[in-house]
């Protein structure tokens, strides 16, 4: 959480940083924030957006300046406001900082700083970082490079940070632990960039290093960038990668939203995620993560899925696919719980793991606290060179492309596409799937594509759009699914929420006589995924209960379903598969629904409030 973007060379630094801003926003938009170096430090930072910044600028700050650094914020430690936006100074006035983290001993270091003299202005963990760093350099009469990293030995917690120094104009250093942070290198080292991802940097390089856990940089104009390791001070040679994200993929490129974007990418998206992968005509399904370890996946005792938000519900569908389909034991973990749950694992458990970020904090401890139990760890991520695609012993992407809505949603289906090829060659190679069955899914496999791009047409979209105009107002919604789609009754209630506020609940289906049918009456709109292949009688019977309590059903049905079509007030059709593949069409109306709402009650649909697309703090 949180967004750093920062130029140092020969360009003027403002727009780059504001544009790198803009585009790191999804990563927090409490607050905002900018340094910029023209022989004197200006500093400007307001509560609000990126636009608040930009106006604030607007209105005769000086924008001049070849270096300088700039945040977007989730708050953690004080609320959002004017004074705990970044950028933080130091007492002396000649440091400056920007972090993404979460500094946690930082009031034993506060108090101690206090009794030395320091005052402070804000509540924030950061300020008393970069006072840290000062008395630091202070004491130890040393450069800011060696004052950085001293400091950072004395602190636990999690941090990516830039700081700047104001007797020594021509540098930045960055660092970090947990919280991502890639440096692009322009030509002959005239010019670099920090930022959160590569966005802020695309249309300036394609050369970029990513610095890992426990390293920091010293970066300097027209010079080689040093790189070390913080807590024993050793060289790095790094690894300089090159970026294949273009500037379209981050653009809206005609929608209004990046939500919307993303759900129409959705066809694309999952034919990438399987391209090179799946060939149904000669029955392959190839992916070298999981090839190069079969013996572990054939061999393990159980899969434990760890995750969480989205893609937690993804491992959830996970489950079925691979108990039904590869007749592998799974448990599904919230990553929070799990991480502190002193949880059982043997050597002989595949624990796979899926983020859209790979990132998220709760799940990249989850992973470490598995490997130092002895068990081998599966990555599924979607974007590149993330840490947790790191951290993992093997993985796979999914080659979504930038997911920029905060909102989950090609994230989604492309982890369930993935998942499903990888309980469909384990079905096979265990010999649980016949030769017939297995072909057959994986014709079925690459129509779903096809399939997904039919729920997106303008008819599907005007019968959604209509539903969502008759059910914005309610207060509370149901969703209940059976099977393969109990997930994404989950999902699609968490979808709901998330952008439009409305109180949502998923269940499964056969549960709401346990406790929820006692909440329906007229008033309460209930979404059931009552496809023809899964418990079809079942969830029919279910419906039935609900209508007998006059509460509203809205349906996802088979194509050509005449029997709920009869029951219910409104129903949505999606093309026939396989139940197990059932997940991928599904969820799509389910997306559309609360983005329409979500326009519809005029809410910030790609950032809705008190959220941030990246997780790093637990
Ligand atoms: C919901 C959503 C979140 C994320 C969760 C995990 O739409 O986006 O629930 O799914 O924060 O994030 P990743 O997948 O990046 O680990």
């Amino acid at each position: 959480m949180c967004g750093i973007a920062g130029y140092i060379g020969y360009r003027d630094a403002y727009p780059i940083i504001i544009k790198g801003l803009q585009r790191l926003e999804y990563r927090g938009y409490d607050s905002a924030g900018i340094l910029l170096y023209n022989n004197d430090v200006i500093i400007s930072k307001t509560k609000g957006k990126v636009s608040d910044l930009e106006e604030l600028m607007n209105s005769g700050v000086s924008k001049e300046g070849n270096i300088g650094f700039g945040h977007t914020r989730w708050a953690t430690h004080g609320i959002p406001n004017d004074i705990n936006s970044h950028p933080h100074t130091s007492n002396s006035g000649n440091l400056v900082i920007i972090h993404n983290g979460i500094i946690e001993n930082y009031d034993s270091i506060k108090k101690e700083l206090i009794k030395r003299g320091y005052t402070f202005q804000s509540d924030t963990d950061t300020e008393v970082l970069v006072n840290l760093i000062e008395e630091v350099k202070k004491e130890n009469k040393c450069k800011l490079g060696k004052a950085v990293q001293i400091a950072l030995n004395q602190v636990i917690g999690a941090y990516a940070i830039a700081v700047f120094d104001k007797t020594k104009p021509n540098e930045l250093v960055v660092a970090r632990l947990g919280s991502p942070i890639a440096i692009g290198i322009g030509k002959e080292n005239k010019e670099f960039f920090i930022a959160s991802d590569a966005s802020p940097f695309l249309e300036y390089t394609k050369n970029a290093i990513y610095l890992e856990d426990e390293e920091m940089a010293i970066i300097r104009e027209n010079k080689d960038i040093e790189i070390r390791k913080i807590n024993d001070d050793s060289i790095i040679t790094p690894e300089i990668q090159q970026l294949k994200m273009n500037l379209e993929q981050i653009e809206k490129g005609g929608y209004d939203h990046f939500m919307l974007k993303e759900i129409y990418e959705q066809p694309h998206a999952i034919t990438d995620t399987y391209r090179g992968r799946l060939n149904a005509n000669s029955g392959i399904i190839r992916m070298s993560g999981v090839d190069d370890n079969i013996d572990k996946f054939l061999n393990a005792d159980r899969i434990i899925i760890v995750a969480c938000g989205t893609s937690w519900h993804a491992g959830l569908v996970a489950e079925y696919l691979f108990e039904d389909l590869a007749r592998v034991p799974v448990e599904v973990e919230y990553a929070s719980e799990f991480r502190y749950r002193n949880p059982i694992i043997n050597p002989n458990d595949v624990i796979i793991t899926i983020s859209q970020s790979g990132e998220t904090a709760d799940t990249l401890a989850a992973i470490k606290l598995a490997k130092e139990k002895g068990a081998f760890v599966f990555g599924i991520c979607n974007v590149v060179g993330s840490s947790i695609a790191r951290e993992a012993h093997a993985g796979a992407y999914t080659h979504a492309g930038p997911e920029i809505g905060v909102a989950s949603t090609k994230a989604f289906t492309t982890q369930i596409t993935l998942l499903t090829l990888i309980a469909l060659k384990l079905g096979k190679a265990k010999g649980n799937l016949s030769t017939a069955k297995y072909h057959n899914y994986l014709q079925e496999m690459e129509q779903i594509p096809k399939k997904v791009a039919a729920l997106l047409t303008p008819e599907t979209d005007a019968i959604v759009k209509y539903i969502a105009s008759v059910y914005k107002d309610a207060s509370n919604c149901l969703y209940l699914g059976r099977g393969y789609n109990f997930p994404v009754a989950l999902e699609g209630a968490l979808k709901l929420k998330e952008i439009s506020y409305i109180h949502a609940e998923g269940y499964p289906a056969a549960e709401m006589k346990h406790g929820p049918i006692a909440l329906i009456d007229e008033n309460m709109p209930v979404f059931v995924i009552a496809t023809k292949k899964g418990h079809y009688e079942k969830i029919v019977s279910n419906i039935q209960e609900i209508k007998a309590r006059s509460g509203k059903i809205i349906a996802i049905v088979t194509e050509g379903d005449t029997e709920v079509k009869k029951i219910a007030d409104h129903v949505i059709e999606i093309p026939e598969t396989e139940e197990a593949l059932t997940p991928l069409l599904t969820t799509i109306p389910l997306q559309l629904l609360s983005y329409h709402i979500a326009v519809m009650l005029n809410k910030n649909v790609d950032q809705p409030r008190n959220l941030a697309k990246a997780v790093t703090v637990e």
